[in-house]
């Protein structure tokens, strides 16, 4: 019997291993979205959003322009809105990620979410996700804005339906709520 098939505490033949666990493949990237950590097999240079989209199937985050511009791709970064079209995922280290999905839940909604509903500030939609998330980080640390605050807080998105002021409404009325 070879030395390596016995135990070093009892003298008996050692029992087999268990399987090692599966290990990331060098280079693999982990991210943790909305809680639950994954190990991701795109290259380190991808887009956030792609992953986000085509890896991890979350389509709260839309793809609009690609190029930092319309906002309609904003996840939270570590809290902070960010445009995830623009940050390959080697970038985003151990920060937590939070999409539309992780914002709120069906039964219980991001006041952000629930008066975006009741002001009926969507058309289309395609933007909404941009909206709902940079108001969110931003009420978050700004909980009693003026309007020229949450007007320049929410500067740079477009949404091509023309909805803003259904939108504004909405934001107004997300941090009312808040206060309450
Ligand atoms: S798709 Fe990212 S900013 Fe337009
Ligand atoms: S609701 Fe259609 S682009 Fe904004």
């Amino acid at each position: 019997m070879s030395k390596g098939s016995t135990s070093p505490v009892s003298g008996q033949p050692a029992a087999t291993a268990p399987p090692a666990p599966p290990r990331p493949s060098p280079g693999a990237v982990r991210l943790t979205v909305n809680g639950t950590p994954h190990t991701v097999r795109s290259s380190p240079d991808t887009p956030l959003l792609y992953v986000l989209r085509d890896e991890l199937q979350l389509h709260g985050p839309r793809f609009g322009c690609g190029l930092g511009q319309c906002g309609a791709c904003t996840v939270h970064l570590a809290g902070n809105a960010v445009r995830s079209c623009t940050i390959p995922i080697s970038a985003v280290g151990d920060q937590p990620i939070t999409t539309l999905e992780g914002l709120g839940s069906p039964d219980r909604l991001h006041p952000v979410q629930q008066a975006f509903i009741e002001e009926q500030a969507m058309q289309c939609g395609y933007c909404i996700n941009g909206w709902i998330m940079t108001a969110a980080a931003f009420l978050a640390k700004n909980p009693n804005p003026r309007d020229a605050e949450i007007r320049t807080a929410l500067s740079g998105l477009i949404c091509r339906c023309g909805t803003h002021v259904r939108i504004l409404r909405a934001v107004k009325r997300a941090s009312a709520v808040r206060r309450a």
